[in-house]
């Protein structure tokens, strides 16, 4: 991620792992026993689309006993809430406060004002910076604004820090229909990936519904990783493995990282701008890629990745 002394506007972001990213319906009571558990980088308790509106508030107050009992995994816990213009809104935001995740994840992002809103609610709460928003892209207006709403993460104080897409609410919004491959939906999930990148913030790919198919989502998550995507959302333990390896560091790619950083770091390079590597041309610009693998790799635990 942009360091903020490569670029002082920037708010600076730890490098996280997220390759997978697992939604747990909050009205669940099994399934949040077992979230802390499961081998996940983050999990998304979910108040939105997974809970019924007559579950409502059991499934807020269930989610404010689950933090005050607290957690020793070092995993990330993200809140999704309802919508803030809708009726339940500011209440799970007030209980997201006061629980202190990781993060927000706010549904159906149509413009700024929806991410500086919430921002606004966040500072009259006096939450603490470390207290950050992650945007679901699942609208037509908030795919046309995706630059818009990405870029409030890289403004001084701003507290997006990841785009997640909402692939399934995509689909019904624009009736269109996601076979294999999904060749309709790909420019829309190329469009959050750049907006994501130019504004320096993570993006997850979308849920692979047929949670008992695994070779199809180990396509999809091949998928994903090819398009750059930093991780995949996930609707059931069983897909947790499959995305960990897609999205995760290859022993190959970790060789190479650190065979750059070793080559830019001898003496006789010192000062060059490109240099020839096992017969390939190697740049500064690759070992920032290389530096910031390494940094990764270290947050999946794997040996020999720190820098
Ligand atoms: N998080 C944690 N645990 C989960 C889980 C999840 N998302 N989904 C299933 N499990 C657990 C079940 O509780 C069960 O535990 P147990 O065997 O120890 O009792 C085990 O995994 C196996 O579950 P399984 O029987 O295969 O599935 P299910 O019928 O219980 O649930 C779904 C299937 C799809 C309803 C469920 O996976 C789910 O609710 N997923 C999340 C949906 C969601 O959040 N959607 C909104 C975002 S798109
Ligand atoms: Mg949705």
């Amino acid at each position: 991620m942009i360091s903020s002394s490569e670029n002082p506007g920037m708010v600076h972001r730890p490098v996280r792992a997220r390759r997978s990213v697992l939604y747990v319906p909050a009205d669940n009571a099994r399934a949040m026993e077992k979230a802390a558990d499961l081998s996940c980088d983050a999990v998304i308790f979910d108040l939105e689309d997974a809970v019924g509106p007559q579950d409502k508030e059991r499934a807020r107050n269930a989610l404010s006993e689950r933090f005050a009992v607290g957690s020793a995994s070092d995993k990330e816990y993200v809140i999704r809430i309802n919508a803030l213009s809708g009726a339940w809104g500011r209440d799970d935001l007030d209980m997201a406060c006061s629980c202190r995740p990781s993060a927000i994840l706010l549904p159906k992002v149509d413009a700024v004002a929806d991410i500086v809103d919430a921002e606004t609610l966040l500072e009259e709460r006096a939450a603490p910076p470390v207290l950050r928003l992650w945007a679901m892209m699942e609208t037509p207006r908030g795919l046309s604004n995706a630059l818009a709403i990405a870029d409030t993460g890289s403004k001084p104080g701003g507290r997006l820090d990841c785009l997640v897409a909402g692939t399934n609410d995509l689909a019904k919004e624009t009736g269109v229909v996601i076979p294999e491959g999904r060749p309709f939906m790909t420019s829309w999930l190329m469009q959050i990936l750049l907006a994501a990148r130019a504004a320096g913030l993570d993006a997850l790919d979308g849920v692979y519904n047929d949670f008992r198919d695994i070779e199809g989502l180990r396509a999809e998550c091949a998928e994903g990783r090819l398009m750059g995507f930093d991780g995949k959302t996930l609707i059931h333990p069983g897909q947790i493995e499959p995305a960990n390896v897609a999205f995760g560091v290859s022993p190959q790619a970790l060789a190479d990282a650190r065979a750059i950083v070793q080559a830019f770091a001898d003496p006789e390079n010192a000062g060059r701008g490109v240099i020839q590597l096992d017969g390939r041309m190697v740049e500064r610009l690759h070992l920032e890629q290389a530096e910031r693998l390494l940094k990764k790799a270290a947050t999946q635990h794997i040996e020999g990745s720190e820098p």
